[in-house]
């Protein structure tokens, strides 16, 4: 009987999948189909490769970003599924206005991606409150804004809501040379439990979960400027990471596609950490062997 079916497949198909030729579908659904999404700092990075995954699994994806020409060339890259939009998120008007035209266009908003960050030297002793407050407009108020009107927005619209805002492992140690970015990720995960709580006694069908990426190639984490003796240090660390490497963009992507989709629809105000086990070591560097 198995060969029966394997040859009718391989015959009628044109290597279409055997499960979709009995049931006479030609078409592989994806895990989002019929969703809409809004995926903030995605003209490139990681926020690029969360659009790119939610795409082929067949969401119709909202790139946002102030990159506008990066943005246009993501758009390019991944396709007609995909549009651009600018969205500074740490300005509450261009939110309202995001919001507008998404509903004009699409009638409703499934999934939001607060992806958008700024990383920034800035330590306890002689950081500037300029540049502070320029990281946690983006890093923390950005996802505020973002909540809100994702809030407003997805309760009458949506009956798979999901927020997923981007962390950082950062959030759950001291980065000395970083507080700013490290303060305002540590507040992303008490927001996101707040958000997820409120939304639940509320009973607004809306999930609200974190995740906490380790190292991810990234021109953001290209940006951050080491000399030769610490790029080498750099590396013996990255080597030391559990996993013994970094992660890639599609990693969290695939990390982002889990909590969008109704596999995790029991699941709210939770962090998901993508990061090798790093945090999951405490770093003594020997192993005991018995
Ligand atoms: P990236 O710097 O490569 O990309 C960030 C994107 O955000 C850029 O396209 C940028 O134009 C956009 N952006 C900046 N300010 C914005 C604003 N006001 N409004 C809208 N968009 C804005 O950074 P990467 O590495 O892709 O990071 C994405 C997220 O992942 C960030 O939240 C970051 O903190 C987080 N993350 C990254 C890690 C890494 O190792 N790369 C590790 C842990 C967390």
């Amino acid at each position: 009987m198995q060969y029966i079916l394997l040859a009718f497949v391989f015959l009628n198909s044109n290597f279409i999948w055997a499960g979709d030729v009995m049931s006479g579908n030609h078409e592989v659904k994806g895990r989002l189909e019929g969703r809409v999404a809004l995926v903030t700092g995605a003209a490139q990075g990681i926020g690029k490769e969360i659009a790119r995954v939610l795409v082929r699994e067949g969401a119709q994806v909202v790139i946002a970003d102030i990159n506008d020409e990066e943005g246009a060339l993501a758009v390019q890259e991944i396709g007609s599924k995909s549009c651009y939009m600018h969205l500074d998120v740490s300005d509450e008007c261009d939110w309202q206005l995001a919001m507008q035209r998404i509903l004009e266009t699409y009638s409703k908003l499934d999934i939001l991606v607060n992806n958008a960050g700024l990383n920034g030297a800035v330590d306890p002793e002689n950081g500037t409150l300029e540049k502070w407050r320029k990281i946690q407009a983006v890093d923390l108020e950005g996802v505020f804004l973002g909540c809100k009107y994702a809030i407003q927005t997805m309760k009458d619209t949506s009956e798979h809501s999901s927020i997923i805002n981007i962390s950082s492992i950062a959030w759950t140690r001291g980065i000395p040379g970083g507080i700013a970015y490290s303060a305002s990720k540590a507040a992303v995960t008490n927001l996101t439990q707040s958000v997820a709580v409120y939304c639940g006694q509320k009973g607004y069908n809306i999930r609200c979960n974190w995740i906490s990426p380790g190292f991810i190639p990234t021109p953001m984490l290209a940006g951050i400027k080491r000399d030769a003796e610490q790029e080498a240090r750099f590396q013996e660390y990255i080597r030391s990471i559990p996993m013994g490497k970094m992660g890639t963009p599609e990693d969290i992507g695939n990390g982002v596609l889990f909590l969008a989709s109704d596999e995790s629809k029991y699941i709210t105000g939770t962090e998901l950490r993508i990061d090798g086990g790093v945090t999951a070591w405490t770093g003594i560097p020997w192993t005991r062997e018995k």
